[in-house]
């Protein structure tokens, strides 16, 4: 479904992403994991159009997005559920109206079934009677629930999820993982999540790509990744701190 091959790109001409490719099947789940920084977020950007590459292709459905017009490229931006990082909601907006707002903005729908599309999709993600309520009113796993609501109310092909379940404690975020399963069965999508949890991203993804200095070091299962030989993967998984190599010296003298 969807296909990156060699992307460089960045922000003002700063190449951030040095050649990424990286392959997305139909209704697959891919954890995009890597150290805070490595571009992982603007990885995403890039895959939603919202940042130019400077070279590089990424393909959709087949279709080249450098290269779509405006109506292929608002068909494309209705059929993906964006859940961004920190999961902002707009917090001058009741919940209800959060949720609803893609709808409000992409269709037509009339008020009433909107109401109801909102109410149900609430309910998938175990939410119920918040809709009157303010984001600030939420607890930090309720309001990403109604992130996810508002990222999944367009019925999408693909949802991407930027640190779903960081800050959030250990019960709230295995909950949103189960949710994430759910998800996919549900709407047979095909999902990108970026996630810093280990455990967490071998739980939900059927393949895990480690981003390392603006490149895809390592893609591959679960149980590839964790028995890969790539010294900067092994400290990765193993939560080891980077060598530094003056300090090694200081002790050696
Ligand atoms: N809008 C922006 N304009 C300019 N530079 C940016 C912008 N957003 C991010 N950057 C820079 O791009 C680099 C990669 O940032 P990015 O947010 O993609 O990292 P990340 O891998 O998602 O990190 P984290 O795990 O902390 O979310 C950083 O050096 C950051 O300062
Ligand atoms: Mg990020």
């Amino acid at each position: 479904m969807i296909e990156v091959r060699n992307l460089v790109g960045g922000y003002d001409g700063a190449k951030i992403l040095n050649g990424i490719n990286l392959q997305v099947e139909q209704g697959e789940i891919l954890a995009i994991m890597g150290q805070s920084g490595c571009g992982k977020t603007t990885f995403l950007r890039h895959l939603m159009g919202l940042e130019k590459p400077l070279s590089g292709s990424i393909r959709i459905d087949k279709l080249e997005m450098a290269s779509m017009n405006e109506g292929q490229y608002r068909h494309f931006c209705r059929s993906v559920g964006v859940l961004f990082q920190n999961g902002a909601l707009f917090n001058s907006m009741t919940i209800g109206d959060n949720v609803a707002f893609p709808l409000r903005e992409h269709t037509h729908l009339a008020e009433p079934v909107i109401r109801i599309m909102v109410k149900m999709i609430l309910d998938q993600v175990e939410l119920r009677d918040v809709q009157h309520l303010m984001p600030s009113e939420l607890s930090g796993g309720m309001s990403r629930r109604a992130a996810l609501a508002r990222a999944l109310i367009m019925g999408p092909k693909l949802i991407i999820l930027d640190e779903p379940t960081t800050g959030l404690d250990p019960i709230i975020a295995a909950e949103i993982d189960e949710l994430i399963l759910h998800i996919r069965e549900v709407y047979d999508a095909t999902m990108i999540i970026v996630a810093h949890d280990i455990l967490s991203c071998m739980h939900v993804a059927d393949t895990i790509a480690i981003f390392h200095e603006g490149i895809v070091l390592e893609e591959g299962t679960a149980e590839e990744i964790k028995n890969s030989q790539h010294p900067f993967v092994k400290r990765f998984f193993n939560r080891q701190p980077e060598e530094k190599q003056d300090k090694v010296s200081l002790f050696a003298e």
